[in-house]
């Protein structure tokens, strides 16, 4: 084009990038790829057609891993861990470097590759998942030289399976590997079907840069390659991609004692308030839902505007939206590239065009032939409406309006999701009113999608558990050194037993602050080890649960301050305390043993420690590459249940009891069911510590009966197994429901494992400067 014709159009040119350095690593591969497997490429077969979705041209024929090659894999990795382990942080820290390094002199190869195999725009590749990838190795090389001195306290998990999508494919390998390999353990990794390339050019770099054979292993295939990986005998699943397959594995995996983190879907609010400064907002919008086509788990596919700067954002928005430029991948210039593959752009059409509310506009841009969509914005919808609710996993933005900043809370939490949320306005109190009330992960201040190794990344409720990045990502990898103790093995005494006396001595159930009857009526005998007639503790049933789940959620206690929780949690010590000898005495009589003193002054004692670290247990601010602060928030996991164990009565009921309300969290304790009377008498001790109704319930009855009950309520954020193996697969099996965390204790005294339990990390990022 005659310069002076630019001049007149103002037309960008087209600036393709050079991709012969990608297919020459193809070819130097004979145009297969296959198993990379302790430290080799296993040869591969041409089982599935690797594509380029911009052009369909294919790249290269990849091995469908079958189950005997990902348990090939698997024991390779098992093989070298020990070693990798043994080798020791610092070691370890070397060849993350050493990663890092390769990668970055490796960076336009990757680029280019990644975009080739994904369609995402080059820039992007270029400037934000290629960087990002090598940062976490660098962040992690850190991690790595650190763990003897600042993580004393944890070991390695052993082998992890990693399963990762297609829609970073080398930054999530880079977020499952890092973190993985410098806590000491070794890894199999599947990429995804559509996008293996960046995968195995990895795999080459580790061999280059001097990772032992058997520490990083990847198996390509499909979704019958990822089942295979998680049904074998590896230590840990971490899984990216979607809520459907992340049901599927968490249902796999309950009971088989593997450590699972989730990262799933997201239908993550955008939030502009009428003093936002709107073409920042738009800006940040064409960042938010048209960076990688929308195919970005934590896209800000909900825009949620106020209803007075509606109209006039909207049309600022589709004048923006019409200077989008969609087109071949590798151009430079393009703005928005290929969907990953056709099956993919048929979902996003179909979605679409089963849509009959709102108005619908596509794009006046140019649109190729082939795998590609058009920016698109859906307005005046009904916040239920489908599309309002469903992840569409594409360059389409849906909007709703609101008036007040509760309104926009409220539509902005209502979701089954809770990955992140971005929220836009000039008033910093508003800001950080609003952010805390935000049911996210991550919530981004008048930007979005900023990432960083140093900032934890991941979500709550159906967008799944775990956090990735920063130290919190490395509690997912290690466990603490202190292992769980064993469970009791009780056997409470079974025969006749002593007539009651005239005396009734039927203790109730305590829910939403009362005395309360069972549901069901029923209660049964208990009795001392001898046989003689403690008194009758009643049965819970499904309802009871239902109720103490119900007083739970309208309880407040996660907007209460640590002052107030410490103040609470002394006042429980010392009536407690008041109480010792009539404890003991129960619990003496309850055991047949003589340590019940001992066990009351150890409960006080675990009140006291859990008060005083209600107003200490504390977020960080992150140190991130930009002009921005990541604050890392704790905030309360929200409800949870805990099954409590057998083998100290008392102290099993206010470890998981204390520990709770001290992060924030109300809870409903299914005591020890041979031994309740203590939690009984407990009840007492609640009514008269002013802990606010519904906080603390307490259930009594077999647990065998409650934990399926516990597993499947949709209202129950978190269930602690602390009662063994066999309830925790009945509550893990049915945890799939609402994507439940399902933990199974820690030491007495690991207060940071309990802590840990009870918060979740909420990033906060703010940028500043002008
Ligand atoms: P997917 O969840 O099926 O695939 C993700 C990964 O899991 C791939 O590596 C796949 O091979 C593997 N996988 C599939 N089935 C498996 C199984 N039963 N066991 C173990 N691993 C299995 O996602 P898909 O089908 O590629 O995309 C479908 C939808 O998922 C998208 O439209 C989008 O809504 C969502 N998605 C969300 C992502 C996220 O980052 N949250 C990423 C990719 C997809
Ligand atoms: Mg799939």
């Amino acid at each position: 084009m005659p310069i002076e014709t630019i001049f007149d159009t103002m037309e960008y040119g087209t600036a393709p990038e050079d991709r012969s350095v990608a297919l020459q690593w193809i070819a130097n591969h004979g145009g297969l790829i296959g198993p990379y497997v302790n430290g080799a490429f296993a040869p591969a077969r041409d089982d599935l057609t690797i594509r380029n979705p911009a052009t369909g041209e294919k790249l290269a024929g990849m091995t469908l891993c079958t189950k005997d090659e990902v348990t090939e894999a698997v024991q390779s990795a098992r093989a070298a861990q020990p070693d990798w382990q043994k080798a020791g942080g610092a070691a370890r820290a070397r060849v993350l470097y050493a990663l890092a390094r390769l990668m970055q002199k490796h960076a336009r190869l990757l680029a280019v590759m990644e975009s080739l195999d994904n369609g995402k725009p080059i820039r992007e590749s270029r400037d934000i998942d290629i960087p990002l990838a090598i940062r976490h190795f660098y962040h992690h090389a850190g991690h790595a030289q650190l763990m003897p001195s600042a993580l004393a306290d944890r070991v390695a998990l052993g082998v992890c399976g990693q399963i990762i999508p297609w829609n970073f494919p080398l930054l999530m390998l880079a977020w499952k590997i890092a973190p993985a390999l410098a806590m000491g353990n070794t890894v199999v990794l599947k990429p995804a079907e559509y996008t293996p390339m960046t995968a195995m050019i990895f795999a080459d770099i580790c061999s280059q840069a001097g990772v032992p054979p058997g520490v990083v292993n990847i198996v390509t295939g499909d979704g019958s390659t990822g089942a295979a990986l998680v049904d074998a005998t590896v230590d840990k699943i971490a899984f990216t991609g979607s809520t459907s397959v992340g049901r599927q594995i968490q249902e796999a995996t309950a009971g088989s004692g593997k450590s699972l983190t989730l990262e799933l879907g997201g239908k993550s609010p955008y939030i502009v308030f009428d003093d936002a400064d709107i073409d920042s907002a738009v800006e940040g919008l064409v960042d938010a839902i048209w960076f990688n086509q929308g195919q970005v788990c934590c896209a800000g596919s909900r825009l949620l505007i106020h209803e007075a700067i509606a109209d006039d954002f909207h049309n600022r928005l589709k004048a923006r939206m019409d200077k989008l430029r969609i087109g071949d991948p590798l151009d430079k210039s393009i703005d928005v590239g290929a969907i990953v593959d056709p099956i993919q752009l048929q979902q996003i059409q179909a979605l679409v065009q089963a849509n009959t509310a709102g108005q619908t506009y596509h794009a006046q841009t140019p649109v190729p032939e082939g795998c590609f969509y058009p920016p698109t914005l859906i307005t005046g919808l009904h916040p239920a409406d489908t599309l309002m609710q469903e992840e569409i996993f594409g360059p389409v933005l849906v909007s709703t309006t609101f008036r007040t900043p509760a309104e926009a809370v409220e539509i902005a939490n209502n979701s089954k999701y809770g990955l992140a949320a971005t929220l836009w306005t000039e008033n910093i109190n508003l800001a950080l009113e609003i952010a805390p009330k935000l049911v996210a992960g991550v919530v981004w201040v008048n930007a979005t999608n900023l990432f960083d190794a140093a900032a934890g990344f991941g979500g709550t409720r159906e967008s799944g558990f775990g956090r990735e990045g920063g130290w919190e990502g490395l509690q997912a990898y290690s466990k603490p050194r202190q292992p769980l103790p064993e469970p009791a093995q009780v056997t409470p005494f079974t025969g006749q037993g002593a007539a009651a006396d005239d005396i009734d001595r039927t203790a109730k159930l305590f829910i939403g602050g009362k005395q309360a009857r069972p549901d069901g009526g029923y209660s049964q005998a208990i009795f001392g080890p001898k046989g003689q007639l403690l008194g009758h503790a009643p049965i819970a049933n499904r309802k009871d649960i239902r109720n103490a789940v119900q007083a739970q959620l309208a309880c407040g206690w996660g907007k209460t301050t640590g002052h107030l929780r410490a103040q609470i949690l002394y006042y429980l010590a010392e009536n407690l305390a008041a109480q010792t000898n009539r404890f003991a005495e129960r619990l003496d009589a309850m055991t047949g043993s003589t340590t019940g003193a001992e066990e009351v002054r150890a409960a006080v004692d675990v009140l006291f420690t859990y008060a005083a670290w209600a107003d200490k247990f504390e977020g960080r601010a992150k140190s991130v590459p930009m002009r921005a602060v990541a604050l890392a928030m704790r905030e309360p996991v929200g409800t949870i249940a805990a099954l409590c164990s057998d083998q100290h009565p008392l102290l099993g009921l206010v470890t998981p009891m204390a520990a709770a309300l001290c992060t924030g969290n109300s809870i409903t304790l299914c005591a020890s069911a041979p031994f309740p009377l203590a939690a009984t008498d407990f009840s007492h001790i609640l009514e008269a510590s002013d802990v606010p109704a519904g906080v603390v319930n307490i259930l009594t009855g077999p647990q065998a009966d409650l934990a399926p009950h516990l597993g499947a309520h949709m209202g129950l954020d978190t269930v602690w197994c602390l009662s063994g193996a066999e309830l925790t697969q009945e509550v893990q099996a049915r945890a799939s429901s609402n994507i439940k965390r399902v933990w199974q204790g820690a030491a007495q005294d690991d207060h940071d494992s309990w802590l840990d339990a009870g918060t979740e990390i909420k990033t906060i990022w703010i940028p500043y400067g002008e």
